[in-house]
């Protein structure tokens, strides 16, 4: 057929379906929930047609929600002309298989973690970036796999999808095509892993440059959509991406920039973090996140005017938790106060002792940046810098003084002398920067 006479489908049309146990304490409510998950579907382009609740006693084993309330659904679907059913949680793979019955074929149904995972894919720019969202579709597919695996071949991993990890394998004797379709997907797993490796040893050389330059680095971390990037070219004067999507920003951006006292720092700004973000996610962008934890300073930015702010901080913190983050220092940033009336009250936010202060900026205007910057460089100079030191065996005087002054985290005998590893206060680290190395 030519290509002027194929009509433009438009956006898929997409029907949300949100459910809690009655005894469940979740940290959104069943409805704003969901208008989250509506402006996730928006962002993978979608339009949202229709939504329906359920409040239960317990999650059904076969159909997550009562048979019921399937049909309900399925009736609506096709009033709403609904082509896409997105469950706000995730469905296990037995969830999945019943339901995919239960809505026919025409039906393609996701849940919230397939969804993240595809707005994930079509976002990534660095290969790293790519690689790691691929390998997270195909763990997260693998068990689920039924019919789906087309749409998954053609979707999976954007720009890292076309990098040819291994074709669709042939069927051997005695097997299913679902059986060759787990070897295929598998085989891809273990290759995209070999990939990322290789990634990262190229990073972890970038790293060890930066460490040996000895600039400070603050990362940015705060909820999708909280205004980081916007903050960053605020700060940077730099043509950084920003979108009123969630998840815009995926791959890590660093930029150095100049506090108002002199002070030269590395800002860093990465993916934004949401409720309920898939664990296969998470895995796979652990090493980027992991990143972050080597951070001197947190910038947490957050959209003081969404009515769930104090959710989103809490999801942050827990995102962080999960990542091990060490109790390095933070600021709170409270951005989008352009947005607010002068005398409005905002929100009292009880903050965890790693929080050394709090700003109102907003980043699109400009405002606060200066008393930003001020704040950034006053915890800096007050926080500690974890260093490796490698002391002559002539100099135990510096040793016995480090083991008294500072905290030593660990300690090993070379040929040259004491390599150690410590966590020095600025003033130290003064004294002791001729005894630096990057090893
Ligand atoms: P992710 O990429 O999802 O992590 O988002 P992000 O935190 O990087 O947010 P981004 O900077 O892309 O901003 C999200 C939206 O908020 C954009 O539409 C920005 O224009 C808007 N925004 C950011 N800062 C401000 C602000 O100070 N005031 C107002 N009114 N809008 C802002």
């Amino acid at each position: 057929m030519p290509e002027y006479l194929i009509s433009d489908p438009g956006p898929e049309r997409a029907f949300l379906v949100g459910a809690q146990e009655r005894s469940s304490r979740p940290l959104l409510s069943l409805e704003d929930s969901l208008d989250e998950l509506a402006l996730l579907a928006e962002t993978a382009g979608m339009e949202v047609v229709g939504r329906a609740t359920q409040i239960l006693s317990s999650i059904d084993p076969a159909t997550y929600i009562g048979s019921g309330k399937v049909e309900e659904i399925r009736e609506a679907l096709i009033a709403t002309g609904a082509q896409v059913v997105i469950f706000d949680d995730e469905l296990s793979p037995r969830h999945q298989r019943e339901l995919e019955k239960r809505f026919g074929e025409d039906i393609k149904l996701l849940d919230r973690s397939a969804l993240i995972l595809d707005i994930f894919a079509q976002h990534a720019r660095t290969r790293e970036g790519a690689l790691q969202v691929e390998l997270a579709q195909y763990e997260y597919r693998l068990p689920r796999l039924t019919r789906q695996w087309t749409h998954l071949a053609r979707q999976a991993g954007g720009a890292a999808g076309r990098g040819g990890t291994g074709g669709v394998g042939l069927r051997g004797p005695g097997e299913t095509q679902l059986e060759v379709d787990r070897r295929d997907i598998r085989r891809r797993i273990s290759r995209l892993r070999k990939e990322l490796e290789h990634v990262r040893e190229h990073r972890a050389r970038h790293r060890a440059q930066r460490e040996r330059s000895g600039v400070p680095l603050v990362a940015l971390v705060g909820y999708t959509n909280a205004g980081k990037s916007t903050l960053l070219r605020a700060l940077t004067d730099t043509d950084v991406y920003i979108a009123d999507q969630l998840f815009a920003t995926l791959d890590p951006t660093t930029r150095r920039i100049e506090l108002p006292g002199g002070r030269n720092v590395l800002l860093t700004d990465t993916v934004g973090f949401i409720q309920k973000l898939p664990t296969t996610l998470i895995a796979a962008f652990r090493a980027t996140l992991e990143e972050i934890t080597e951070a001197d300073l947190l910038l947490h930015v957050v959209d003081i005017t969404h009515p769930n702010v104090l959710q989103h901080i809490e999801t942050v913190e827990d995102t962080l938790a999960e990542i091990e983050m060490p109790a390095t220092p933070r600021i709170l940033a409270l951005n989008k106060i352009d947005l607010l009336p002068d005398d409005a009250e905002l929100p009292q936010i009880e903050l965890g002792p790693h929080y050394v202060a709090q700003v109102r900026i907003s980043a699109e205007q400009g405002t606060g940046l200066e008393t930003l910057g001020e704040t950034i460089d006053r915890a800096l100079a007050a926080s500690l810098y974890r260093v490796k030191l490698l002391l002559p065996y002539e100099r135990g005087d510096l040793l016995s003084y480090l083991y008294e002054n500072a905290s030593v985290e660990d300690s090993t005998s070379t040929d040259e002398g004491v390599l150690l590893k410590v966590q020095l206060p600025a003033a130290l680290y003064e004294r002791f920067k001729d005894y630096r190395v990057a090893r």
